[in-house]
């Protein structure tokens, strides 16, 4: 089934999310959820703060459903290794209309459970390693906005702000 995404704004998508203690029948429900609301949206990642559920869940496919090998499920991931930088566009399917350069590392190194709840440990470079990072952040209550600085920052969560207020955020 696919799932609302929550915009910027919304509580959920702004507060840490909680490590998952069990994989249970229903997170299998969750997770093929999130997985099923990413290639429709179109994206390359999803959290499931995105879609109103604060555990530390995401899911993420740099293919964006091209190749079956590219679909990761990572349960209570944490960031093991990371290295280089990189500064390219990035935006986020919870503030759609925007983008902005954010600076990331090349190299990310991640560790947590599989959707089996078997442990894994995945090195993403490149896209990979960015798409890693956008949703670690997620699942600190962290979005790419709040990454920036200064007067990129004030004009996007000016934007945003004024199109709440139009209704048509
Ligand atoms: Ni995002």
């Amino acid at each position: 089934m696919i799932r609302p995404i929550l915009r910027f704004g919304e509580q959920t998508l702004h507060r840490p999310a909680a490590l998952v203690d069990e994989v249970t029948p229903d997170l299998h429900v969750l997770i093929d959820d999130m997985i099923q609301t990413m290639y429709a949206a179109p994206g390359i990642g999803l959290a499931a703060t995105q879609v109103g559920v604060p555990m530390r869940i995401f899911v993420a496919d740099v293919s964006a459903g091209r190749s079956n090998a590219d679909l990761i499920t990572f349960i209570n991931p944490e960031l093991v290794e990371a290295a280089g930088a990189q500064y390219e566009e990035e935006g986020c399917l919870s503030v759609p209309g925007f983008n902005a350069t954010v600076t990331r590392p090349t190299r990310a190194v991640v560790r947590g459970l599989d959707r089996d709840g078997r442990e894994q440990v995945i090195e993403g470079t490149d896209l990979l390693a960015r798409c890693f990072q956008h949703e670690l952040d997620h699942l600190d209550g962290r979005l790419f906005v709040d990454r920036l600085r200064g007067l990129r920052k004030t004009l996007i969560v000016r934007k945003i702000k004024k199109l709440s207020r139009s209704g048509k955020w």
